[in-house]
């Protein structure tokens, strides 16, 4: 049963922690700000801009999904995604934190004959021509996932796959082995697949890529494993649900927003460092990591001249990076928070042995659970970062599953749209990232793109 995440926020508080804000600014012009910001998020809502919170509710789109991965789950041994940016990390999180790391390795049986699931994001030949090499083309499907059905990157596995497949198959039963993940009107993709008769799977309009995590995106790839999408839907509902208040002290999602948006703007602390103690969340950091990245690093108008702003994330693992980033966000600038992930029930009880009672320095662990060395780590750091001064917070999971996961996930985006207003950003567009795209067309050779002069490298500064 879904048991309620909560988001402990104490070590932002004063007195907590030095510098730490004022209950009675939450209270009073914070408070005032964030209804500001839910007024605007609200409007936009109203516009239908924001798909991603009514995907919890969309009944019709989950049977097409949960319709279409029975057929092909009993058929296929192995379903390769392909997509990038907002169209792989979310089925990667989703994989991660609900199959768990060894999914691939484990035996037909034990993953009650569910496909083995891979997410291939990078159009790394090595990676690719490796994977494709350990595959059984008669029984793999290819997901391609593209919204705008013209991304370099995944449109070149597609079509590596797809001759990969009809070199094994014949033509006809090649579109088989294929499933598009994309736009439900336009784009290169949904015209081949019309062509074609290749099955496909819509993406709303109004839901971007880094929101659409819970769209057919990321619940075909979870739903051909057997996740159970109702539950991850229900609590991305229920905190949706959370979520609809104006009252800042009782939207969680509302309180992220703010006390981030708080501390970048007037602490400079725009480093925000989401670390989640469960290696099966690590994916559930980087998926963060774009989507607060590409929503919030905008350039602003201020009179006219264009203003850079935002924060800038970071993905962690704890208790990995106690041993590579603590001694940074301990003593280093001032310029971080940290959001801890802290799993109570890890999933698998794991006893460490008494022995060598003698050493203390090891007799103290015997007795101990694994599960309790690593929460512990978590409570300890935390304390370690407030008494140095070091803001803090921390979102409590009573155990990584579905409506676990789906109320986290909900969370982190509508703070991200209240963040976007907080800053004076669209959170959805990204225009920073298409000049990269139309050098590349052009050094490519793709019709009609302009072919850009890059200088040659200059000797002087080449060693
Ligand atoms: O969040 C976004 O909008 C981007 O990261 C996109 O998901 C990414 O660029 C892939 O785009 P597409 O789905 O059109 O292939």
């Amino acid at each position: 049963m879904m048991e309620r995440i909560r988001f402990d926020f104490g070590n932002l508080m004063a007195p907590n922690v030095d510098g730490g804000v004022d209950a009675a600014v939450l209270d009073g012009p914070l408070a005032e700000h964030f209804r500001e910001a839910y007024a605007v998020v609200s409007a936009r809502r109203a516009q239908g801009d924001l798909g991603f919170l009514d995907l919890p509710y969309a009944t019709e789109t989950v049977s097409g999904v949960l319709e279409l991965a029975d057929g092909f789950a009993q058929w296929f041994e192995d379903v390769v995604v392909l997509g990038i940016g907002g169209s792989g990390l979310g089925a990667t999180a989703l994989k991660e934190a609900l199959l768990g790391p060894f999914w691939n390795a484990m035996s037909d049986e034990e993953r009650d004959h569910f496909p083995r699931l891979h997410v291939v994001d990078n159009p790394d030949p090595h990676t690719f021509r490796m994977l494709l090499d350990r595959l059984e083309p008669g029984r793999t499907l290819f997901n391609v996932v593209s919204k705008s059905g013209a991304t370099a990157e995944t449109m070149s596995q597609y079509l590596v796959a797809r001759a990969w497949i009809e070199a094994a198959v014949d033509e006809e039963k090649a579109r088989g082995h294929f499933l598009f993940t994309t736009d439900p009107t336009h784009g290169v993709l949904r015209q081949i697949g019309d062509a074609e008769g290749v099955p496909m799977l819509p993406v709303p309009p109004n839901v971007g890529g880094r929101f659409s995590v819970l769209s057919p995106v990321g619940l075909f790839p979870a739903a051909v494993c057997g996740v159970a999408l109702d539950e991850l839907l229900a609590g991305a509902a229920d905190m949706e649900q959370r979520c609809q208040t104006d009252e800042l002290r009782s939207n969680p999602a509302g309180v992220l927003a703010t006390v981030l948006h708080q501390a970048d703007v007037s602490a400079g602390r725009s480093i925000h460092v989401l670390m989640p103690y469960a290696d099966r969340l690590r994916p559930v950091a980087l998926w963060f990591q774009q989507l607060w990245a590409e929503s919030l690093g905008k350039a602003v108008r201020v009179s006219g001249e264009a203003q850079p702003t935002g924060p800038t994330p970071l993905a962690a693992l704890g208790a990995t990076d106690q041993h590579s980033l603590l001694q940074l966000l301990m003593e280093g600038p001032h310029d971080k928070v940290v959001l801890f992930v802290d799993v109570e029930e890890s999933g698998a009880h794991v006893e460490i042995p008494s022995r060598h009672p003698g050493i203390p320095a090891l007799a103290y662990l015997g007795g101990h659970s694994m599960g309790h060395l690593l929460r512990t780590e978590r409570a300890a750091t935390a304390e370690a970062l407030r008494r140095e001064g070091r803001p803090n917070a921390t979102f409590h999971l009573p155990r990584v599953g579905e409506g676990e996961l789906g109320q986290l996930l909900m969370l982190l985006q509508i703070a991200t749209v209240y963040a976007g207003a907080m800053y004076g950003v669209d959170p959805l567009d990204q225009p920073g990232v298409e000049l990269s795209k139309r050098l590349t067309y052009g050094l490519m050779g793709r019709e009609g793109s302009e072919v850009p002069e890059i200088p040659e490298p200059d000797a002087r500064w080449v060693l």
